[in-house]
């Protein structure tokens, strides 16, 4: 057991609601705050000087400066395992050429599908540990992780034990999902029904059988997969135990109401929503996950966040990084940049940040500082949790702590 402390605040989100439109003052903000932390979990959380006298004997980690602390941030969205750089594509996409044109001309996920079979299991985990410990720097102590990038059998178990063995080499949980349904593969002799009936009758009880990832995502859009198909597919793999997660209405709509159809845990990007869709996530027990690092990638709308939050869904802020569309990988930066665009509260960043993005990956244990929660925490060089934002995603954690050890 440990105390770490005095803080000049710890922002608990402690009662912060897990949908809707929260104000700053909501926020639980603990001046001269301490933490308890044992068996990599929260013990109790207070004021610094109560806890010393509580527990007298109790081993110190003393923080000297004026900080803030947090939960560490959890990205639900990422496509962190791939190789190849997509710098071509991104030099044609800010002189104007259409991401979508790019895709049809054979640049576009399809480049980075061949970049990633191409590239041994070793040069996977490798990439995926670089970023991931990249994020686990930034404070972001969970960071799922998409396959998606190989499109064949031995390609996506490739990427999925990569993320597996990456989540051995890292402190950060990574958190595996299978999006062998990104685009149908160009070497696919057949329709995107048939592509669909072949992952899950082929690829997804391998994933099971190997304990690789318990996550389905799909890409419903005119230039992935259509909505009839999607729909009958993630049902047979929900049936098959997985949850599900959807890249849904980004540049077209109808992928959010398959989402709320099959009972996904999310709905992601959302950038193209109107308030039809808008009104639905909010009436649906989904998470709507926010990529800015996507809409400042392809130069395109913000996720409409404000309008979201003001109807009552709830909305979780991710990076999606991956070499194409999102290639910047600065999560708090990205969320800094869409406060700014949409107008959200500190309060609604933060819960987006934290256990608004647990819910999206189906976890309970964490996104928070309270009691029985993962100690997974970081410490900002600041006496006002204000700064953090201010700063608009310059000023990092100086200590990040993964199941109560400071790394
Ligand atoms: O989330 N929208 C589809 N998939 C990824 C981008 C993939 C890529 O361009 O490589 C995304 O933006
Ligand atoms: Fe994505």
């Amino acid at each position: 057991m440990k105390l770490i402390g005095p803080f000049a605040q710890i922002l608990t989100l402690a009662s912060l609601p897990e949908k809707g439109a929260i104000a700053d003052e909501e926020l639980d903000v603990l001046e001269n705050g301490g933490v308890v932390v044992a068996n990599g979990k929260v013990v109790t959380v207070g004021d610094y000087d109560t806890l010393l006298s509580e527990y007298p004997n109790i081993e110190k980690e003393v923080i000297e400066e004026e900080q803030v602390l947090l939960p560490g941030f959890i990205d639900c969205h990422t496509h962190i395992c791939w190789a190849g750089s997509r710098a071509r594509d991104y030099a044609m996409r800010i002189a104007g050429k259409p991401y979508l044109e790019i895709a049809k001309a054979g640049g576009g996920i399809w480049d980075s599908v061949t970049k990633t079979r191409n590239a041994s299991l070793e040069e996977l985990v490798e990439n995926t540990v670089n970023r991931a410990e990249r994020h686990l720097a930034d404070g972001i102590t969970t960071i799922e992780v998409k396959s998606g990038y190989a499109l064949s059998l031995e390609g996506e178990l490739k990427m999925l034990k990569a993320i597996k063995e990456a989540n051995r080499q890292v402190i950060a949980d990574l958190v595996a999902t299978c999006l062998a349904a990104h685009i149908k593969p160009k070497d696919f002799e057949g329709t995107q029904e048939e592509y669909l009936n072949h992952i899950l009758n082929d690829l997804l009880p391998e994933v099971k059988k190997q304990e690789l990832a318990n996550r389905v995502d799909i890409f419903i859009e005119e230039t992935a997969f259509g909505e009839d198909e999607s729909k009958a597919y993630l049902q047979k793999a929900k049936e098959m135990g997985f949850e599900i997660t959807v890249h849904a209405d980004q540049f077209s709509t109808g992928g959010s109401a398959v989402a709320k159809e099959v009972g996904a845990l999310s709905a992601e990007h959302l950038e193209s929503s109107t308030d039809k869709e808008i009104e639905l996530m909010a009436n649906a027990d989904m998470v709507a996950v926010a990529l800015p690092g996507a809409s400042l990638g392809l130069g395109m709308a913000y996720t409409p966040a404000r309008k979201l939050l003001d109807k009552g869904a709830s909305v979780a802020i991710a990076s999606d990084w991956n070499p194409g569309s999102a290639p910047m990988g600065d999560l708090l930066m990205q969320a800094a940049v869409l406060s700014a665009a949409e107008k959200l509260s500190t309060a609604e960043v933060f819960a987006g940040l934290t256990f608004r993005a647990a819910k999206a990956l189906g976890v309970s244990d964490r996104g928070r500082i309270i009691e029985n929660q993962l100690a997974d925490l970081q410490a900002y060089p600041v006496s006002d949790f204000r700064e953090i934002l201010y700063q608009q995603g310059r000023l990092k954690p100086v200590t990040v702590w993964k199941k109560g050890i400071q790394i």
